[in-house]
């Protein structure tokens, strides 16, 4: 059923049907029709956590659950224009970089392009070299890497974790009620329109209580949810640019795919306003969360997000108490 349902959303037209997509907005107009999906309340207003450069006010998230999957829980694009372009920047610039591990082929990439491929691509003046680079980049893995082969987690495998996006997380973790979450590993995926990623489930981490986050930027994802087997029917929902995906509880080891990508999104290319008081988040890249204000220093992020999809999304591995794998 789940492999019916992801060929029916991959289809080579260019018009699938998408009446059964779930759309957060649309329920949210019509807060009474029979849906899939419901806006649920946190009551934990009165904490501090406007403070968070780029991110809006808790008092304004809009957080929505599906009805037929419990513990899976979509934020509605909690984040600031000035947010989403600093989350963008970091995954084409910074987080593709050495010593994290990116899926460029040593028999078809310079050590160049593999150790620094946001630079090479920049700096490629050939446009069917620069199409080459661009398409190529398909995921990047963060502190512990993730083996697609053994799909085993590895001690002796891992780079930092970004302190920046660690605390995203820790946020949003302390905002729907796990306070001891850790971030030790994060796959960042590009999605090139016309791409996908099929059914599979994120098992590997010896850790199944903990929440899996997911943030969606650039253009949109039908994104299949589905359950334990692939006996399963999946639910399609829409992941628009912002949106914070986490899979918790009954959802954490559901199949789940992207067999889609569609082109929606058209972010703003004009300068913005600076945000005060950055210097108490040293936590984040504060000279690129100025740069990215400006509209030529945005220019070639924007353009890439034009037609394209990036996901990052952050697990713990160890168990609570763990402090390596066994
Ligand atoms: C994944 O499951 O690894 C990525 C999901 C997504 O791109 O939303």
């Amino acid at each position: 059923m789940f492999k019916t349902v992801f060929k029916q959303y991959k289809v080579k037209s260019t018009s699938p049907d998408l009446s059964e997509v779930v759309s957060f907005d649309e329920i949210d107009d019509n807060p009474e029709k029979d849906s899939k999906a419901q806006r649920i309340s946190f009551n934990n207003e009165d904490t501090n956590w406007s403070e968070f450069p780029g991110l809006k006010s808790p008092r304004a998230w809009r957080t929505f659950v599906l009805k037929s999957h419990p513990g899976l829980l979509v934020i509605r694009n909690p984040f600031t224009d000035h947010g989403q372009r600093y989350w963008i920047a970091r995954c084409l610039r910074d987080y593709p970089r050495a010593p994290n591990i990116v899926n460029l082929n040593e028999r078809l990439f310079d050590d160049s392009v593999r150790c620094d491929w946001w630079k090479e691509l920049q700096e490629c003046k050939d446009p069917s070299e620069r199409h080459r680079i661009k398409a190529a980049m398909r995921w990047t893995t963060l502190g512990y890497h993730h083996d697609w082969d053994t799909k085993i987690y590895n001690e002796h495998s891992k780079s930092p974790f970004p302190e920046d996006l660690s605390r995203l997380c820790q946020l949003f973790s302390s905002y729907l009620g796990y306070q001891d979450f850790r971030s030790e590993a994060a796959i960042v995926n590009y999605y090139p329109l016309g791409s996908s990623l099929s059914g599979h489930t994120d098992h590997s981490e010896p850790n199944h209580l903990a929440p899996l986050f997911s943030f969606s930027f650039g253009q949109t994802a039908i994104f299949l949810i589905g359950g334990r087997t692939l006996e399963e029917k999946p639910t399609a929902i829409y992941l628009e640019s912002g949106d914070v995906l986490v899979m918790s509880g009954e959802s954490r080891l559901c199949y789940h795919a992207v067999p889609r990508i569609i082109q929606t999104t058209n972010m703003s290319t004009d300068s913005l306003p600076n945000e005060s008081k950055l210097e108490n988040f040293k936590f984040l890249d504060i000279d690129l969360f100025e740069q990215v204000a400006d509209s030529n220093y945005w220019q070639p992020f924007c353009s890439y997000i034009a037609d394209s999809r990036i996901n990052i999304n952050v697990r713990q591995v160890l168990k609570p108490g763990d402090l390596k794998l066994n």
